[in-house]
């Protein structure tokens, strides 16, 4: 059978599968940019084919400036996605975001400098509109999704901002100071460059971003390591599942209009018919 699969998700640190698909079927994908992370998984979540992606690998292998973003955006491209949700594990810039709360980012702010983050170039010319970078439609669905739960010492944050750094080393104090005074509301290393090949390959994006830790400007708090962000990742994975089942159900039913699939209208600069 030919895979394909009309929603996809995008597991982060502590998400490198998901126990509810069924009717699975592991599929390589080899792209023009390269292999992706890993082999993408095809399954069954009620009615929706899923296809699921374990962004630094199910190992853990790529650091943040390592994910090749290209292949894992056009294999998923490649298998008739038109959803991404990304599951991501972020430290929170605001005391109003615990730990283990859940944050719908609508906005981000680019401090990444090593990466990839376009399609273009090489002879055509575009720039796609990016003032809303993830779909808003398909946030206010996992915003439902996740309110409609009602986790126990969970908060959904719907809206804020999401700082996108380089990494891999944690932020400073200053920065993360710089990013408070900035109005952010969480920080993380990866979805700002996923969200811009999502929107370029015309499929709708939203962000699942789930509070580890304070990062570093609470005085009163350890500032964050590894230690800490695994030990919460492993009690949002579970909380993380369960709020990707709810909104496939809900984007299967009811498929959100978006205006990222057409988000190329009116983006090519190239005068494509006097190609060479
Ligand atoms: N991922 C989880 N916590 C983070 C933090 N404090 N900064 C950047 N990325 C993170």
């Amino acid at each position: 059978m030919t895979a394909a699969a009309a929603i996809g998700v995008i597991g982060g640190s502590g998400l490198y599968s998901m126990s509810a698909l069924t009717d699975v079927q592991e599929v390589s994908i080899d792209t023009p940019f390269g292999q992706p992370s890993d082999a993408l998984i095809v399954g069954s979540l009620g009615d929706a084919r899923v296809a699921f992606l374990a962004r630094h690998g199910r190992s853990h292998r790529f650091l943040p400036s390592e994910i090749p973003y290209q292949a894992n955006l056009y294999a998923l491209k490649s298998l008739g996605v038109k959803y991404i949700i990304s599951a991501s594990a972020v430290g929170s810039l605001q005391e109003a975001a615990k730990p283990l709360d859940m944050v719908i980012p609508d906005q981000f702010i680019d401090r990444t400098k090593n990466r990839a983050a376009t399609y273009f170039g090489n002879g055509v010319v575009a720039h796609v509109g990016f003032a809303d970078p993830v779909c808003n439609a398909l946030a206010a669905e996992l915003a439902t999704a996740a309110e409609s739960l009602a986790l126990e010492k969970v908060n959904v944050h719907r809206g804020g901002t999401y700082v996108c750094m380089e990494g891999p080393a944690f932020s400073t104090k200053a920065e993360s100071h710089l990013y408070r005074s900035w109005g952010a509301t969480v920080i993380g290393m990866t979805n700002l460059t996923e969200a811009k090949l999502a929107r370029e390959a015309e499929i709708a994006y939203a962000t699942l971003a789930l509070v580890t830790d304070y990062d570093c400007w609470r005085e009163e708090e350890e500032s964050v390591n590894v230690s800490m962000v695994i030990e919460n990742l492993h009690r949002n994975s579970a909380n993380a599942q369960e709020v990707i089942k709810a909104v496939v159900k809900r984007i299967a039913a009811n498929p959100p209009v978006s205006e990222a699939h057409s988000a190329l209208k009116f983006s090519i600069f190239t005068d494509l018919s006097q190609a060479p």
